[in-house]
Order: C-alpha cells, then sequence, then structure tokens
C-alpha cells in the first residue's frame, strides 16, 4: 500500500516541486512504483513531465468530473494527477463545499494498492488545497533554505499541520525538514542549522541529507527534465539519490 508524503512549505521557492520532480523520478528508477500529485496552479510538475494542456486533470476530479483512473496520466515510468490553470477558479469552487478537506483523500483511497510511494507538490500557501493534502497524507516533508525567515514559516507549518492532526488525520507525522540550495561550507548555513539543531521541537527532525546549491538542478528545471537526465553525474542527481535512499531505509518496512 502506498505511503503518502506531502511536500510543503508555505514560503515560495523552497524547492518543493524540485524536490517532488527528483525525488519521484529516482524512486521510479529504483522501480518503485510512483504517483505524483500536482497541486499548484502554477503547474510547474505538470510542465515538467510534458502534460500541460491534458483533458482530465485534478480539477475534473475534485469537482466530480471525472475518476481518478481518467485523471491519471503517464510520462514513462512516472505517474502524475496533473494540474491545469482551473486549479485556483476549482479551489474557490469547493470552498463552499461540506467536507472539502477530505476529497484528495477519498479520491487516492482508490488507488492506494496501486503505489509504493504518493509524492504531493503543494502550492507556496496553506489554503484548501494544502490542507487536502495534509489530510491524505501519511507524512509531510519541508524543504527550507537555510535562511533566517525560513523560521517564521515553519512556525505557521507546524501550527497548522498540528490542527490537522488533532481534528482530521491523527496519524499525520512530519517526516523531517529537507535542507535545499545549501552551501554547506558557508557560516551562515551553518549557523542556521545549528540553530535549528538546538532547537528541542526540530532537533532529530533534520533529514541527514542535504540537497546542495546546484546549477544543474536550476537548469533542469528550466528545460523542463529531471536532474537525472539533464545532468545524471551532477551534485543534485546524487544528493536526491541519497535522498531517495534515506527515505526508502526509514518507511519503506513500514
Ligand atoms: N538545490 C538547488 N540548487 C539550485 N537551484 C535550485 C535548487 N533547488 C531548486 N532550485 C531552483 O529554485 C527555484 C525554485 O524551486 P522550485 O520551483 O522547486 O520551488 P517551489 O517551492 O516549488 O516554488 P513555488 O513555491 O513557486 O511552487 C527553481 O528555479 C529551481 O530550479
Ligand atoms: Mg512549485
Amino acid at each position: 500500500m502506498a505511503k503518502i508524503f506531502t511536500i510543503l512549505n508555505n514560503k515560495g521557492g523552497t524547492g518543493k516541486t524540485t524536490t517532488v520532480l527528483n525525488l519521484g523520478t529516482v524512486l521510479a528508477k529504483m522501480d518503485k512504483r510512483v504517483l505524483l500529485v500536482d497541486l499548484d496552479s502554477q503547474c510547474n510538475l505538470t510542465s515538467a513531465l510534458g502534460l500541460w494542456g491534458v483533458e482530465d486533470t485534478i480539477c475534473d476530479l475534485f469537482l466530480g468530473k471525472c475518476s481518478i483512473t481518467q485523471a491519471v496520466k503517464q510520462n514513462g515510468k512516472i505517474n502524475l494527477l496533473p494540474a491545469s490553470d482551473k486549479l485556483l477558479e476549482t479551489e474557490f469552487l469547493i470552498n463552499s463545499e461540506p467536507g472539502r478537506e477530505y476529497i484528495l483523500k477519498e479520491k487516492l483511497e482508490k488507488i492506494l494498492d496501486e503505489y509504493d510511494y504518493i509524492l504531493i507538490d503543494c502550492p507556496p500557501s496553506l489554503g484548501t488545497l494544502s490542507i487536502n493534502s495534509l489530510v491524505a497524507a501519511d507524512y509531510f516533508i519541508v524543504p527550507m533554505q537555510a535562511e533566517n525567515f525560513a523560521f517564521i514559516g515553519l512556525d505557521r507549518i507546524m501550527s497548522v499541520s498540528e490542527k490537522v492532526q488533532k481534528r482530521m488525520n491523527p496519524s499525520l507525522r512530519l517526516a523531517g525538514i529537507l535542507f535545499v540550495k545549501l552551501a554547506p561550507r558557508t557560516k551562515f548555513s551553518q549557523a542556521v542549522i545549528t540553530n535549528l539543531t538546538s532547537n528541542e521541537h526540530f532537533k532529530d527532525k533534520l533529514f541527514s541529507t542535504y540537497i546542495r546549491q546546484d546549477i544543474a538542478l536550476m537548469e533542469s528545471g528550466a528545460f523542463k527534465q529531471s536532474v537525472f537526465e539533464y545532468a545524471p553525474k551532477s551534485r543534485g542527481s546524487e544528493d536526491y539519490m541519497d535522498f531517495a535512499n534515506e527515505l526508502i531505509k526509514k518507511y519503506d518496512k513500514k
């Protein structure tokens, strides 16, 4: 049965889409059955997988206009629930539905046996769509840059996720905080990491893998490819491979 991870941070540009795309790609390369879910109206993940403009997207799924089987699309070994530019409108429409926070969970339940890992790419907000992802997920991963302001965001994410856990999804857990775009040798990065590791709440919650700053990751995104296709020998591919191994070691047998 699939384990569901939502990748979320309400701050923009913290590597959510890059993480979902590259972690998903490497898990699929390891012969895991992978479904990615695009919950962002920017549709960056859908575009990166060449599925922009297809019919029957996650918007139709949320509105009950298609089945999950119709909505899931394929790109090689990766399956995707694609987004479309109607997603903002869709979020507005479902906001008046009773039980709106449970829609994604209800849809994914039908296909849990078909996958090993489901990874959800969230928008940079904590609105109805991100809450849907937290209700559906077993775990959440917070990708974060080593910078001061990130902490303020982290408090908000933790308080929202605690409410979701208490009221809607008791089994929700923080899988960990993933540092991305890290320049590990700079004094500033070291200071931010030390600060976080000395915090009671988070000291055991950092993944040991860091995703280093890598131009190949930035370029591969611009060329709408995973870093494994674009630059297989880059730091980016090495780091996402390590991250996949860390996750598998911890969660494959759970
Ligand atoms: N490790 C990295 N090194 C260098 N650039 C990176 C790295 N990770 C991501 N980027 C670049 O940073 C930018 C933001 O990344 P990404 O789109 O994954 O963030 P996001 O959290 O999904 O953004 P949004 O909140 O807008 O959805 C992109 O241009 C991406 O290519
Ligand atoms: Mg994104």
